[in-house]
Parts: structure tokens; sequence; C-alpha cells
């Protein structure tokens, strides 16, 4: 359970009024809880306890520093895949042995950087990245290990098109049958390939489908047997769920999906196999929330329109895949009790008079936008709206389009609001043009 709730009408954040952030650090502004993270991180280490896993966050889902400390901090590793990533991770303070480097296309510097490093574990997508591995390797004069990323032809249904990684038609990972010969230990000089990856996507509804993928890890695993290749790891990756509209119960199912792995996996725990699991959104996605003000509302030729000061530079995530995000008023009525709550049950019942609304952003564009035709209570110019469900894959998509710099970012324990990055100015926009002034 997150730590959004509305309190006589008015949001809160832990038990922070989330007026008082936005007075302080202006609008728009990601606000992150500090105990949901927590909390999510140990209902996960919880659901996979049976396995002892070791949990890499994915650094991609939310990589503010301060983020990353905080995971680290309750004992977390970090899923890392670039360069840039890799140098967040070791600057919040993971050790490189708590350290998985995933990513289809690493750069000779990267995996130099990596290596240098002492990252644990590379996840590797082709035979050309592994013969690379080795030769940066063996040039350092280091071993590292290594996990091939199966691409195991499983996809979810319910699993977006663009984030559905584990299907056949993807650039994931490598076939089954052609990954056989490059677990082989006599073709490395510098590299033992000692582990299986699979990450099917993003987010599996379905606990069915990584059930799938695991039966054919373990066959794979049981023809592997008769070689001279030695299997001590097995990475399922990440796409747990979150919640994203107000029906669901995610800590139930994130519980259920866990239990369900683990008995699947303890045939393998028992022949000594050791786990990872990548999670990103299941931990922060309901620990952010976008708050956006609105600054005008105009009547269309068939529809209400209100403009707020976010864009799809901001949120991207609804332009992107058509995600649906809870949006709401943070003040409303006198109402007390969880968003989820507060929001579902307005829009069943008649306790407010719900208008059809568009919720769109400054950006020339006709996507920009974060809600069609939304049920929706009256608010003014000047209303502050949460969008929920936003502490992954928000911040960390957004970008400076149409030269709007990106928003701050604001960690919130207890009534205490801590500002965790700055929001970005015209001097951050044009900073790295200066060099190519002739009077700069
Ligand atoms: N491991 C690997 C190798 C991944 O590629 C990803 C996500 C994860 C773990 C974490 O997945 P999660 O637990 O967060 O579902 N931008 C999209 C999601 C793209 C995910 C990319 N990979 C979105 O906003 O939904």
């Amino acid at each position: 359970m997150d730590h959004f709730n509305f309190v006589d009408g008015h949001l809160h954040v832990e038990h922070l009024d989330v007026r008082q952030i936005v007075e302080q650090h202006g609008s728009p502004v990601y606000v992150y809880s500090a105990h949901t993270l927590k909390n999510h991180y140990s209902v996960l280490k919880d659901a996979f306890s049976a396995l002892s896993p070791l949990i890499c966050f994915s650094v991609k889902s939310c990589s503010n520093l301060s983020i990353l400390k905080l995971l680290v901090d309750q004992g977390s590793g970090l899923d890392v895949v670039s360069g840039g990533e890799l140098h967040r991770a070791l600057m919040a303070g993971v050790t490189a042995d708590k350290i998985v480097f995933a990513g289809v296309g690493k750069s000779r510097e990267e995996i130099r950087y990596a290596v240098e490093a002492g990252v644990f574990l590379f996840n590797v997508e082709s035979e050309g990245e592994l013969l690379r591995l080795d030769e940066v390797a063996t040039t350092a004069g280091k071993r590292i290990k290594v996990a091939i990323r199966i691409n195991p032809d499983v996809a979810d249904a319910d699993t977006p098109e663009k984030t559905s990684t584990g299907g056949r038609q993807t650039k994931f990972g490598i076939p089954m049958e052609r990954a056989y010969e490059l677990f082989e230990p006599k073709r490395y000089s510098s590299v033992d390939v000692v582990g299986i990856h699979i990450h099917l996507g993003s987010p599996i509804p379905s606990a069915q489908t990584y059930l799938s993928a695991i039966d054919k890890i373990e066959d794979m695993i049981n023809r592997l047997k008769a070689t001279d290749c030695a299997i001590e790891f097995v990475n399922i990756g990440g796409g747990f769920p979150a919640q994203y509209g107000t029906e669901s119960n995610p800590v139930g199912s994130l519980t259920e999906t866990g239990a369900l792995i683990c008995q699947r996996l303890q045939g393998l725990k028992q022949r000594g196999i050791r786990f990872i699991i990548e999670p990103g959104r299941s931990i922060s996605a309901n620990a952010g929330i976008l708050l956006t003000t609105v600054e005008y509302i105009k009547q269309g030729w068939d529809r209400k329109i209100a403009i707020v000061d976010a864009g799809m530079n901001v949120l991207l995530r609804p332009t992107l895949y058509g995600a649906n995000h809870v949006i709401w008023p943070t003040h409303f009525e006198n109402l007390s009790g969880h968003w989820t709550a507060i929001t579902h049950s307005a829009q069943l019942s008649d306790v407010t008079h719900l208008e059809e609304t568009d919720i769109v952003g400054p950006i020339c564009e006709t996507g920009d936008h974060f809600a069609l035709g939304r049920a929706l209570p009256a608010f003014d110019n000047g209303s502050v709206l949460a969008i929920f469900s936003c502490g992954a894959y928000g911040m960390s998509m957004a970008s400076q389009y149409n030269s709007r710099g990106r928003p701050p970012e604001v960690l919130v324990e207890g009534i205490n609001a801590k500002l965790i990055r700055a929001r970005e100015t015209h001097e951050d926009l044009v900073v790295h043009e200066l060099c190519g002034l002739d009077n700069a």
C-alpha cells in the first residue's frame, strides 16, 4: 500500500499536505514517498523470500540518486543498462558485487567502465557482445561473470506491444536453440558463462507468463548439465505489477505472483542455483505522483479542455503507450481516505457532479495529453491536479522538448520534504551549446 491519502479533502503524501510542496517548489513537480519505497521493497523481498534472491532495483524506472541511495540502504542491488546508470549506481553507494549490467547495445567504453568497476554480472544479449566482453576483460586482466539473456518466445497477451520483450519478434535476448553453443567454456579466455537471464516485458500481468518461461529455463539447464557448463544463477528480470487504476490490489497480486514463481523455482533452488530479480515499477510506480497546475480551461467544439503546466516532456507514458493514469484534483470535497478509494467511489456514485474533460499539456503536439474525455469533478484555473502512479518511467523518461526544463523532484518522509533534484532553468537548457557561440 502506498502513502498517498486525502485528509479532510486535501491530498497528503505521508503526513504532508501537497499544497506545501507546490508553494515551496512550484509546479509541475514530482513527489515521492520514502515510506512507500521502503514498504514496496520489503513486500517484494517477502514475496520472494523462499528464493532469497539478489534484488536489483531497475535504475531506468526511477534513477534519482537519492531514491537509489534509499533503496541501496535497504539492501537493494541495482540493475543498470548504460554507463550513465552505472555511474549513478556507484554514486548511490551500491557495491559493485550487487550490480547487474543489462542492455542490448553495450559500447566498448561502457564495458570497460563496468569491468574496471568490478560489476558482478553482465546480462549478455548477443554473441558479438560476448566476444567484446571477453576481449575487454582479457585486456584489463580481469575475469568476469556473464548470464546469457535468453529469448524464450514467451509473451504476455496483456503487456503493451512496445514494452513486451519475451517474444520471438523482439530484439531482445538470444533464441534458446542458438544460445546453447555460447555456454561452452572453451570459447572464452576471461569470461565465465554462469547464468541465464530473462526479462519478459513490462509489466507482466499474469504469473503464468513467468511460469512458462521458467519451465523453458529448467529444460535448458537440464540439457546444459550434460556439458561442462555450470549454471549458478537464474535472473528472472522484472515486470512485476503496480497499481495504475483504482480497481486492483497490486500488493496482493505481487505476493501471489511471487509465491507461484518461488514454488516453480524450488527444484532449481535445491540444485544450488541462486536467483536475481530486477523489479522497477513494482517498487517505484506507486511511490511517486506528478503535481501539475491548471493554466487554462477552455471549451472546444464538443469538449471541455483543461491545459495544465506539465506536458508529454514531463510524463511521456500516456502519449507513448496510451497509458492510463488516475488524475484527480488535490483538493476534493472534504473526504478522507486512500486515493484509490476517493477517486473510485466518486466515479461510481453520485457524490459529486463529474464532467468529461480532456487534460492536455502545453506542448505543440496533438498527442500531448494525459487523459481524453475523463470524468472528473469540477476544478478551476489554478487548481492543482495529481497524476498518480508516476514514480516509474515518469521523470526518468522526461525530456526538454519545446525547451521546457524538467521539473524538480521532492522526496517526502513523514512531514519532511526534501528537494532531491532542482528544477531545470533556462540556463540549464543551453549550457552544453554555449561552446558553439562565437562569443562564448
Ligand atoms: N530488467 C530489464 C532487463 C528491463 O529491461 C526492465 C525494463 C526491467 C528489468 C524493469 O521492468 P519493471 O519491473 O519496471 O516493469 N517505459 C516503459 C517500461 C519500459 C521497461 C523497460 N525495461 C513504461 O513506462 O511502462
